[in-house]
């Protein structure tokens, strides 16, 4: 990275504090530092560190860290030259050229692959109000966008030809191959190479920063497929980490700390044509966790609202957990007739639309809504059924007090006793992450360290208090896993008979943990037969495992690069430990 005299002006002309409060507005004073819950990871008490004097950041919780540069780089996901660039107009200091400055080839890369998708941007908004586009535009008049709203959103045309972008991109420079890395142009049957996007109406994707990274296309043609098309993932494009709409709500975001989620490119549009203009959408995906922790370093409070359809209502739950698992409050707001938001605008205007975004309720209230909607007199099985699934909502519930509130409100109009809700809910708080990818291959088996380690809890349960280091994830064995949480999980009077407890709940494994818990403890089953040894071994392994998956990695993002070094650091510590 270049330290050159004009970064040093740079970095000499800036008050750190300035530059991570915009992004951090709870950035607070604490003695010499400052302190605030961090944006790079999941926390609930503040463990990132300003320092104005040596001007760095620091995160106990995750270990990122560094100067002004790399907070912006790695906020905004901009290589160095453009948060170089950045910064410079922000302290007043020219920056001029990039060739002036040292880049390195993915620097450059990246930078090359801005302006193409720039050029791109412009010609297909070129090509949109040309006669070659009238027929689009009549489809946006449809749609009752205004000419104001398309230039906001730079919305454009991509003709039918097949190889016009491409044509006037070699003209103007380009070469083919950054085309092709930039998902303009792809490669055909027979070695040819054609537009991706003909006859489609365009839909730049930008950063939080407003360069456009990717394209939607969307067909004119109703029976047209893919009724959406979408840019393949490339260096500047990644769909689990952006959000359609982010750059134009982010004022209004920031100001008041809300954010809207919908479902679609139409519906942000839509709404901030109305005036609802802090509306965002995932881009064709479920939400993500990381879309969580970006909406997180903005907002405290979100609302989910998407379409009025069976897949649009159980996408929306889904979306609000996600939030919810990132700390985020959320609230689900519905509308009636089936409408999508973008229509529902239409016909019933902003003061409608924001009386059901005011009426939304949480996630808990929502799908008990539901159920009652579906079953206004349910049987008590039935009630006992849904209490278990709803029961999976508050469990991810992080939040201890709302979490106890809702057990309350589940009860009180389920007509059941409290205390029986909470005793179904130790069962439930045992469910794994939803991350884990849907088609896992067979189980491996479960070798040999953690089943020594799960058997040494089965027959002395009180040992979990000394697990705190480990979570399920360190197992790989899924088995264990779920074994291990659901020791976790079990109230401490229960431990005592944690080997009943868990084969009742998991009578398919009833037979292995009855073995696991009267077996003889092999000669080399706990590592040592000594607990915290286990558990320094368990995570050693677990974050060796961890290591060597990230190694294979073809690149790794700035999040994996902190979570790579995180690791490196942690593993030469538990060496020195030993
Ligand atoms: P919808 O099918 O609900 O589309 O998909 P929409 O937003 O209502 O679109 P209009 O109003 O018919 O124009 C919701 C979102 O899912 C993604 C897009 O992001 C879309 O906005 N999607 C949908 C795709 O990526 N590809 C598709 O083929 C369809
Ligand atoms: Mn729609």
């Amino acid at each position: 990275m270049s330290s050159s005299p004009i970064i040093e002006l740079i970095r000499e002309k800036l008050d750190i504090i300035d530059v991570v409060s915009e992004y951090v507005p709870s950035l607070k004073r604490a003695g010499r530092n400052y302190k605030a819950n961090c944006p790079f990871h999941n926390e609930k008490t503040p463990s990132f560190t300003v320092n104005p004097e040596k001007k760095i950041f620091y995160c106990f919780g995750c270990n990122s860290g560094g100067d002004i540069f790399k907070f912006v780089m790695d906020i905004e996901g901009l290589s160095f030259p453009e948060a170089a660039r950045k910064l410079a107009a922000k302290a007043g200091v020219e920056y001029g050229d990039e060739r002036a400055h040292q880049i390195s080839p993915e620097d450059r890369e990246r930078l090359d692959l801005k302006k193409i998708m720039r050029a791109a941007s412009d010609f297909y908004q070129k090509a949109l109000f040309s006669p070659a586009g009238e027929k689009a535009r009549l489809y946006l008049g449809e749609r009752r966008l205004n000419k104001m709203t398309v230039e906001k959103f730079e919305l454009g045309w991509a003709p039918a030809g097949g190889s016009a972008l491409m044509d006037e991109l070699k003209q103007a420079g380009w070469s083919s191959d950054l085309a092709l890395k930039a998902g303009l142009i792809t490669e055909r049957e027979g070695g040819r190479v054609a537009d991706t996007f003909r006859a489609r109406v365009m839909f730049p994707i930008k950063n939080q920063s407003g360069e456009t990274i990717a394209f939607g296309g969307r067909v004119l043609d109703p029976e047209g497929i893919p009724k959406y098309l979408n840019s393949p993932e490339t260096p500047l494009f990644s769909k689990r980490r952006t959000l359609y709409g982010l750059h134009e709500a982010l004022p209004q975001v920031r100001r008041t700390g809300r954010l809207l989620l919908l479902e679609g490119y139409m519906d942000v549009i839509g709404a901030h044509q109305h005036g609802v203009d802090w509306a965002v959408a995932p881009l064709g995906t479920n939400l993500t966790l990381e879309h969580s922790g970006i909406v997180r370093r903005y907002a405290k409070d979100t609302v989910v609202m998407f379409d009025d359809d069976r897949a649009g209502i159980q996408a929306s739950v889904k979306a609000a957990e996600t939030f919810m698992e990132a700390g985020l409050y959320v609230r689900l707001a519905s509308l009636d007739g089936g409408l999508d938001p973008d229509e529902y605008l239409n016909e019933h205007g902003r003061d409608a639309f924001e009386a059901k975004l005011a009426a939304a309720a949480d996630p808990l209230d929502f799908r008990m809504n539901l159920f009652f909607k579906n079953k206004p007199t349910p049987t008590a099985q039935e009630k006992a059924q849904a209490i278990a699934v709803l029961l999976e909502t508050v469990a991810r519930q992080g939040d201890e007090v709302l979490k106890s509130e809702w057990v309350k409100n589940l009860s009180t109009r389920f007509g059941v006793e409290q205390a029986s809700v909470l005793k179904q809910l130790r069962k439930t708080s045992v469910a794994l992450p939803r991350e884990t990818p849907r088609k896992a291959p067979a189980a491996p088996a479960m070798p040999q360290m953690e089943k020594g380690y799960i058997q040494l809890l089965l027959r002395d349960p009180g040992l979990i208090a000394q697990s705190d280091a480990l979570a399920p994830e360190d197992f790989c064995s899924p088995l264990a896993r779920t074994l291990f949480a659901a020791l976790r999980a079990l109230p401490p009077e229960a431990l005592a008979k944690a080997p009943a407890a868990l084969a009742a709940q998991y009578p398919e494994h009833s037979a292995l943990v009855h073995e696991l818990a009267v077996a003889d403890l092999g000669p080399d089953a706990s590592g040592g037969r000594d607990a915290a040894g286990a558990v320094r071994m368990l995570k050693r392994f677990s974050s060796e495992r961890r290591l060597k998956e990230l190694k294979a990695l073809p690149s790794m993002d700035p999040q994996q690069l902190q979570e790579y070094s995180r690791l490196m650091l942690e593993l030469k510590s538990s060496v020195k430990d030993k």
